[in-house]
């Protein structure tokens, strides 16, 4: 089953999209950890990307699109997959919809969470340095102040996009040119929401309950 996790900055995809990879045994394609990943590592795309990311923006759809095509090829997208952060435009989304694709979208699952609780998740987000350990200062934090639950370690990130300013501009950039993607879900019959103010394992019966009816 090919999957996609639609919803604005701190919705909770990616926490659905990791859950729901171990439940379904099929991989998940962020396109947002790609890119931090090419930023990392110095690459062309990487340099392309990381002033884009840094301002909130959406990185090119030639870019973003020639990264999803080589994914999906790989072999380990043949039962499927779950993109998590893709498609982002109308042009990434008619690129699903191309022959150069050639994978049919089963099912688009849009995360409804209002604006006042995603500044405060992004806001309240940070990774363990060592192990990658995601938390949140509101919502998840670690069980002793400080110390990853996971690995002990005492050093945390924050991701770089997530200052205020640069928040308000993601969540424009997600009303502007993502929110069009509803209604060319919904027409075409295969857009379902869930509540995505409800507790993470609430949100993960919900969507388990969607993946699970027949298409
Ligand atoms: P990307 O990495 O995709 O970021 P995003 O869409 O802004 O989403 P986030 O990762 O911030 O949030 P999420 O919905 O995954 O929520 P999460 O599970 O982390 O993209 C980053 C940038 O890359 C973009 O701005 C753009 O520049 C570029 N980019 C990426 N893809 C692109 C594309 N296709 N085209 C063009 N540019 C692209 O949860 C957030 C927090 O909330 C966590 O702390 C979590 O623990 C908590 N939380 C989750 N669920 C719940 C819940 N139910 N209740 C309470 N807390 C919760």
């Amino acid at each position: 089953m090919n999957i996609i996790l639609l919803g604005p900055p701190g919705a909770g995809k990616g926490t659905q999209a990791q859950i729901l990879k171990e439940t379904l045994n099929i991989p998940k394609l962020s396109t947002g950890d790609m890119l931090r990943e090419a930023v990392a590592k110095g690459t062309e795309i990487g340099k392309k990307a990381d002033k884009i990311m840094k301002a909130g923006q959406l990185v090119p759809d030639d870019v973003i699109v020639s990264m999803v095509r080589a994914r999906i090829a790989e072999a380990d997208c043949r039962n499927g997959f779950i993109l998590d952060g893709f498609p982002r435009t109308l042009t990434q989304a008619q690129f699903l919809d191309g022959p150069g694709a050639a994978q049919k979208i089963d099912k688009v699952i849009e995360i409804k969470v209002n604006d006042k609780a995603l500044i405060t998740r992004i806001s309240g987000r940070f990774t363990c340095a060592k192990c990658g350990a995601g938390y949140n200062k509101e919502t998840k934090p670690t069980a002793v102040a400080g110390i990853c639950d996971n690995c002990g370690s005492t050093e945390f990130v924050f991701r770089a996009d997530d200052k205020a300013e640069t928040v308000a501009a993601r969540l424009k950039a997600y009303n502007d040119q993502t929110a069009p993607l509803l209604p060319y879900y919904r027409e075409k019959g295969i857009l379902f929401s869930v509540d995505g103010m409800a507790d993470i394992d609430e949100v993960t019966r919900q969507i388990r309950g969607i993946v699970k009816k027949a298409a």
